[in-house]
């Protein structure tokens, strides 16, 4: 091998090392909370009640609501729907990262959805809300 390939071998080791670093770091961080709701790295990616970064005067129409009744869960955004604006997607996620449901939206469409849990679940519940032009919120809850 010459020098200059064995350098860039080498170079490529050390990026190849500190990129599975921060790969780990990033799995350890999220283990066990899959959405933390407080977590300021996901700011400009994920919207929370919490923490609604440059959409904080939108949070009335864009946090979906959780409600649950009994294993029957409605999520609802209170956001009007029109060609250009609407929401697009709501999920339901359990605790462990397992998306249990989910529902796609037209304009024409209320942004309602509804979900039984699985038996006996228990445990955190999120729901995502996503808006064509004001990007992706979360919201959670223990059931
Ligand atoms: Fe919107």
């Amino acid at each position: 091998m010459s020098q200059t390939n064995e350098a860039q071998t080498n170079s490529r080791r050390l990026f190849l090392k500190g990129a599975l670093s921060t790969a780990a770091v990033a799995a350890t961080a999220t283990a066990g909370n899959v959405f933390a709701s407080s977590n300021t790295a996901m700011t400009g990616i994920i919207y929370t009640k919490e923490n609604p970064g440059k959409w904080a005067k939108k949070v009335g129409g864009h946090l979906p609501s959780i409600k649950l009744d009994g294993n029957k869960v409605t999520i609802e955004t209170d956001h009007g729907m029109s060609k250009k604006h609407f929401i697009v997607r709501h999920t339901i996620v359990s605790e462990q990262g397992e998306v249990l449901g989910e529902k796609t939206f037209t304009p024409d469409d209320e942004a309602i959805s509804h979900y039984t849990l699985p038996a006996n679940y228990k445990g955190k519940l999120y729901a995502t809300s996503f808006c064509n032009k004001h990007d992706f919120w979360l919201a959670e809850t223990n059931v």
